[in-house]
């Protein structure tokens, strides 16, 4: 059996909806907090029980009879994210699981200039000691990030962000498939993968350009220092640790921890991964 945690999330429910399309509901589980959020799940066959990583119980019944897990990584950040992943990692070994699929990040490391990217190599260490076959999908940067940090300029013109570098924002959609591609094909790797890239890194110069040629609009890229950006997006409402984690983004985009283009996404795929500016006008038509 395959289970899936995360699976009323946007990446974890697209992984499920493309594992239904390779393998027979029965074959398929979801560990998810609010079993009300996967009955649609449940009416199609699907396995549903409930798992907090608050609650290890019941992440050891959720994972029960799984060949293969996938971990989706939990939306915090630092030892509260890393103690939410122990605890969904330990209770995977106690119920026996036979693989552990994570959902990591490109630039994954311990000197990241990037919080999470911090969190998934602490992450990875315990997948490592645990001695069960694992698979570190080192997922390339959300598309959807670039959006939400887009949402204002939408309207604006202007992209007034921190100083940046190219990063490869890569469509949730993508990885989602690749995802259920790998867990349908056993073992086709161990450890991390290369990063699961889109097809080109764009700086935010690129994309104003990108996004003048979807939209017909002329857009301008207003350089923020990093110190007013932390500023913006705490009187936006943002705790101190989200606007931190923001800022440090545009930090290891500088260091160049995104910029990698790697072939491995379009080959399981068997096509050329979506490109940002797809993206960009898919969402900017919604
Ligand atoms: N590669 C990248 O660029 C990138 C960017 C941003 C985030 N990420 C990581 O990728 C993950 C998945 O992305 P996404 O877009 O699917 O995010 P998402 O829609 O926020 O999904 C997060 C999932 O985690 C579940 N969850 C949160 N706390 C939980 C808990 N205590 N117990 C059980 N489940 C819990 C949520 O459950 P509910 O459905 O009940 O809310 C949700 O299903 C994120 O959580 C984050 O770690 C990666």
């Amino acid at each position: 059996m395959i289970i899936v945690t995360g699976a009323t999330g946007k990446l974890g429910r697209r992984v499920v909806e493309r594992l239904l399309a390779r393998v027979p509901a029965e074959r398929l589980g979801v560990s998810v907090r609010d079993p009300r959020k996967a009955q649609d799940f449940a009416d199609r066959g699907v396995r549903v029980r409930q798992g907090s990583f608050d609650d290890p119980a019941s992440l050891v019944h959720a994972f029960e009879g799984a060949e293969q897990l996938l971990l989706v990584s939990l939306d915090r950040t630092g030892e509260e994210c890393v103690a939410g992943h122990r605890a969904a990692i330990d209770a995977a070994v106690k119920a026996r699981v036979g693989r552990i699929l994570y959902t990591s990040q490109m630039g994954a490391a311990h000197d990241s200039h990037f919080q999470a990217c911090r969190d998934h190599a602490v992450t990875e260490d315990l997948l490592r000691a645990t001695g069960l076959p694992w698979t570190a999908l080192r997922n390339g940067f959300y598309a959807a990030s670039a959006l939400q940090f887009l949402e204002a300029a939408r309207h604006s013109g202007d992209i007034a962000l921190p100083a940046d570098g190219p990063v490869t924002w890569t469509g949730h959609d993508d990885l989602a498939e690749a995802t259920a591609a790998i867990l349908t094909d056993d073992g086709r790797f161990e450890g991390p993968t290369p990063p699961l890239t889109g097809p080109a890194a764009l700086d935010f110069d690129a994309v104003a350009e990108l996004a003048a040629r979807v939209t017909g609009r002329p857009f301008t890229r207003t350089v923020v220092p990093d110190g007013a950006f932390r500023e913006q997006a705490l009187a936006h409402g943002a705790p101190a640790p989200v606007a931190d984690l923001l800022v440090s983004i545009f930090a290891a985009a500088r260091h160049g921890e995104f910029t990698a283009v790697d072939p491995t996404l379009a080959d399981l795929l068997g096509r050329e991964p979506a490109a940002f500016g797809t993206l960009l006008a898919q969402a900017w038509a919604a």
